[in-house]
């Protein structure tokens, strides 16, 4: 007859082990079995055939009940306690129809039970059944075991990007400064000095009896504004005090120089030894403590705010600043605010990027604010 050959787990003829103490029944299920293509092992006791199938293990096990010496609950209790066999479908044929036996077949684990005497269509039936079972269940495994593989390798895949994010990060975070410092020396060392020489020029032909005093004097002016607005845009992109004296000696000039500029009366309290080594660090924390003032200062409608900067646990540094003013709404129900104005384009450092940045450099920030309660920032991040 040409019938398809049933295929096993490897994809070859199903083997099927066939165990009867009774050479005749043995003889009549392997005869029948074989007719329907599979490869079929004989043996004739429940010790043969744990060792013949640890030896090969086949993709089904016919299992006989009655046998003397190991019988075939035994035999399958034997198989379901090995690692390598368990999973290979066992289905009892015996004499037996009582129940209870039919429960202990179940419960010993057994996939089925046949009752003799049997019909050859119901056994090909439920060997079929049971082998195409197993075999669905070993492409799901595999499939499942591909797509873990796949999750691992996105998991891997997405950690690579993250760490590659924040050293970029933190390379945005030096170049920025800089940048910053860069523009502050040539406003400095450049532009401030040759505008320092154009009003000694001025000076010295003022001791030229001149006409139009008031038109020489509104140049002069106009000079000695450009020289300070220099001078003040210089320190403002990067204060010389922060490479000087450090974080600490810094927040301390940002307080003056908020009173100064802004009337904002600010209180610093702060913990030295919190002062972060890192020079980037100390410049990214500098920019974020003088955004958070410029807020109070715009929104806040109140003149004095704090800043407190220490060590935390797990050796975050912890920047915390705050105001008693108007604070504002969070715009939904998960608390986040609406953060930063980043559609105005080269405008404002924002929440939003303050907090972008701070995750990409591995630390985070707490917003907490109300209408009415004031606000409170506070910027963790480790050194
Ligand atoms: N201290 C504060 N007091 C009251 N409202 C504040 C305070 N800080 C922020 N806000 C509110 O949160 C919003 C977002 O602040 P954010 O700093 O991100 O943007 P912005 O200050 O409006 O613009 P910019 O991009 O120039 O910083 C503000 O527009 C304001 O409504
Ligand atoms: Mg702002």
């Amino acid at each position: 007859m040409d019938r398809e050959k049933p295929k096993g787990s490897a994809g070859q003829s199903a083997s099927i082990l066939v165990v009867d103490d009774n050479p005749v029944n043995l003889q009549v299920l392997v005869g029948m079995l074989k007719d329907r293509g599979y490869k079929v092992r004989p043996v004739p006791g429940g010790k043969m055939a744990l060792l013949a199938a640890r030896r090969d293990p086949p993709d089904l096990i016919l299992l006989d009940i009655n046998m003397p010496e190991m019988n075939g609950y035994e035999v399958c209790e034997h198989l379901k306690a090995d690692d390598r066999l368990k999973d290979i479908p066992v289905i009892f044929i015996t004499g037996l129809t009582e129940l209870p036996d039919k429960v202990k077949a179940f419960a010993v684990g057994g996939v089925d039970y046949i009752t003799k005497p049997f019909q050859m269509e119901e056994l090909h039936a439920r060997v079929e059944t049971h082998l195409t079972l197993r075999r669905m269940r070993g492409d799901l495994e595999e499939a499942n075991s591909r797509l873990e593989q796949r999750m691992a390798d996105r998991t891997a895949d997405v950690h690579r990007r993250t760490v590659q994010l924040q050293a970029l990060a933190l390379e945005m975070t030096q170049v920025e400064n800089r940048e910053r410092r860069r523009m502050a020396q040539v406003l400095h060392d450049h532009i401030q000095q040759l505008l320092v020489a154009a009003k000694m020029r001025l000076e010295s032909l003022d001791k030229v009896p001149y006409k139009g005093g008031s038109n020489f004097q509104k140049f002069y002016d106009i000079l000695d504004e450009s020289i300070e607005g220099c001078r003040s845009l210089a320190i403002e992109l990067s204060p010389p005090i922060l490479y000087t004296g450090g974080l600490v000696a810094a927040l301390d000039w940002l307080a003056r120089w908020m009173l100064e500029k802004y009337g904002l009366e600010v209180l610093v309290v702060v913990d030295a030894a919190a002062d972060p080594g890192d020079i980037d660090i100390k410049a990214f924390l500098f920019q974020t403590t003088r955004e958070l003032l410029f807020n109070t200062v715009k929104h806040a409608g109140v003149a004095q705010a704090q800043i407190r900067l220490r060590f935390g646990e797990d050796g975050l540094v912890e920047l915390e600043i705050e105001d008693q003013g108007k604070g504002f709404v969070m715009e939904n129900a998960s608390g986040t605010p609406r953060l930063g104005t980043v559609s105005r384009s080269g405008e404002g450092f924002g929440l939003l990027s303050i907090r972008e940045r701070l995750e990409l450099l591995g630390g985070r920030m707490e917003v907490d604010a109300a209408p009415g309660r004031g606000t409170r920032i506070s910027v963790f991040l480790p050194t």
